[in-house]
């Protein structure tokens, strides 16, 4: 189950292009470490294509560290977001990124990051391979939280409560079935797939927080369920919570990191 593009346009709306950055924004000592590891892998100077380019949360810090960047997004309102912060080696495209026009080869790297969960996956990656020359690189980065704090046990009732409450559920693809999928389309896995730590660091969160962050969908598991679906999950979450914290705002640190799988593009892709 894959939301439409028509569904897009409404959640990546100026509610959620504004919010954004708030919600999911890296603290300021950490973006540039981002950027630095991925221009690092692409290379220097490298012409970098970014499907899902958002607000710049990645594209800015890497093109700040040397990188190229083409950054393509379907969503005016996240691409109006960042307006103001253009750089000369930051080029902006609205398009959809299950149809990109660019030609075979025409970038050293191409970076996903919180995007294939919401398309097709398999089409983009099977069309980053051919629009990424032999030899370049494909990045599969994400925001990872420890999964055995207080913010991972959330996480596990949430998908023990959907897995209750819903008839079918088809949870995106993670991060492991992307790694899979890249490679059956023929990229070859650096560090046998394994995901790589760019930056760690650690933040204060409350329940409420995390909380919220679900229901409003922030989350890319709650993006897929329906409405009533995420009401009744939510509810049983909320009990969960008040069940094991008693104060719902007070923080607690939480180990982040920004985890990447690297994959090479080979010189005999299919169709290359
Ligand atoms: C969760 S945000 C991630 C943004 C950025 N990669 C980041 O990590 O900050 C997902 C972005 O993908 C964009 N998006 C989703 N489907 C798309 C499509 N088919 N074509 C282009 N952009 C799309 C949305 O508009 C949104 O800006």
């Amino acid at each position: 189950m894959h939301p439409s593009s028509d569904r897009l346009d409404y959640r990546f709306d100026d509610r959620v292009a504004v919010q954004y950055d708030a919600l999911r924004g890296h603290p300021p000592e950490v973006s540039p470490r981002i950027g630095e590891a991925i221009a690092g892998l692409a290379g220097s100077g490298a012409r970098i294509l970014e499907v899902g380019v958002g607000t710049g949360r990645i594209a800015l810090p890497t093109v700040s560290a040397g990188g190229d960047v083409v950054g393509v997004d379907l969503s005016a309102e996240m691409l109006r977001a960042l307006a103001g912060r253009e750089q000369p080696n930051l080029a902006l495209v609205r398009g959809d990124i299950t149809r990109l026009p660019f030609c075979s080869n025409a970038f050293d790297a191409a970076v996903c990051v919180h995007v294939l969960h919401l398309v097709d996956s398999r089409t983009v990656l099977a069309d980053l391979l051919r629009m990424v020359r032999p030899g370049g690189v494909i990045v599969l980065g994400r925001d990872w939280v420890d999964p055995a704090s207080f913010a991972g046990a959330l996480r596990n009732a949430f998908r023990q409560a959907v897995v209750d409450l819903a008839e079918s559920i088809d949870f995106p693809t993670g991060a492991r079935g992307l790694v899979q999928q890249l490679s059956e389309l023929g990229g070859e896995p650096v560090y046998n797939g394994e995901e790589q730590v760019a930056v760690e660091w650690q933040t204060a969160l409350s329940p409420r927080q995390v909380l919220d962050g679900i229901r409003s969908r922030d989350d890319a598991e709650s993006w897929v369920l329906p409405d009533d679906l995420l009401t009744r999950v939510m509810s049983r979450l909320d009990a969960f919570a008040a069940d094991h914290w008693s104060d719902l705002d007070s923080t607690h640190g939480v180990r982040r990191r920004f985890v990447y799988s690297l994959f090479r593009v080979p010189d005999n892709r299919p169709g290359g």
